[in-house]
């Protein structure tokens, strides 16, 4: 197995407050496989993004990849959030080119490596572009190459197109999608939004409100290119949020009731379909 994770538990404590934010969490993800991760808004699915990445660690548990016990970050395991956080002093090449002077690529090559990836997430022609004119859709291209460049072993990604609007997060499915089928990176996704989960992942992985666990997985066996507003996918997707709707009622009570009200509104829109 490329990422394992296993028993992994988070419990935050401060004076006042003891949070389980996850509770034995067991995961195991094979190499090129893309899993999403779906729950509702405090479950814990950054906090479980954060412990493999290597920004924080579990409180117990372990998480492996390569059979390697994760310690701290590594350039195997790559996150991207939901703001690109680029280096708005460098231009989009020098962006690229940072990761791969980091882990002691020379000169030469990573021109070449920063070009292809440009080339695969079709910006090209921006490379001497600087951050600032960038859309936010262009920017988080920015960053899905950067992280590429690297060849990472897992690609961590923490509700990427959060952000943008409907439009462009359409088309970086589509890209994601191409890219993936290029590159066949283990990726592990996190999403609020089921119907996205359902377009790009193999497994679709529901987390319940606090404290968070693993209330069911669901494999998506469909064929790629995927598209949001196809029948299979809502198809999909509902069945997922039946699932998750009662922990969202939960949690939209003491939490987010936005995620609640994006949530119905979608359930409505889908039984129009
Ligand atoms: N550094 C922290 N200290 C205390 N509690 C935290 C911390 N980070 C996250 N939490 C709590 O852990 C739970 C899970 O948070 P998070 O992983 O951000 O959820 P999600 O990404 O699913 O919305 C939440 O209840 C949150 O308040
Ligand atoms: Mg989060």
């Amino acid at each position: 197995m490329k990422l394992e994770l296993r028993n992994v538990t988070k419990i935050y404590r401060s004076k006042t407050h003891t949070i389980t934010a996850l509770d034995s969490i067991n995961l195991a993800v094979r190499e090129g496989e893309f899993v999403c991760l779906v729950g509702p808004s405090g479950c814990g699915k950054s906090t479980l993004l954060n412990i493999i990445a290597g920004l924080d660690k579990p409180t117990s548990g372990e998480v492996r990849v390569d059979g390697k016990l994760v310690t701290r970050t590594g350039p195997d395991r790559v996150m991207i959030f939901q703001s690109a956080a680029l280096f708005p002093w460098l231009n989009v090449f020098d962006n690229v080119k940072f990761g791969l002077n980091m882990i002691g690529v020379p000169k030469p090559e990573r021109q070449v490596i920063a070009r292809k990836y440009l080339r695969m997430v079709h910006l090209a022609e921006f490379e001497q572009a600087s951050v600032h004119e960038l859309s936010g859709g262009m920017q988080q291209r920015v960053a899905l190459a950067r992280a590429l460049a690297t060849d990472p072993a897992v690609l961590l990604m923490d509700e990427p197109f959060g952000a943008l609007d409907a439009q462009t997060r359409d088309l970086l499915h589509d890209e994601l999608q191409t890219i993936w089928s290029e590159t066949r990176k283990t990726i592990m996704f996190v999403t609020h939004d089921v119907r996205e989960a359902v377009v790009l992942g193999d497994r679709v992985v529901v987390m319940s409100a606090r404290p968070g666990r693993i209330k069911q997985i669901f494999t998506i066996d469909l064929p790629h290119p995927r598209h949001i507003e196809s029948h299979a996918v809502v198809d999909y997707a509902r069945e997922i949020t039946a699932v998750m709707k009662d922990d969202v009622l939960v949690s939209a009570r003491d939490t987010d009731a936005r995620v609640l009200h994006a949530l119905e509104a979608q359930m409505v829109g889908d039984d129009v379909l």
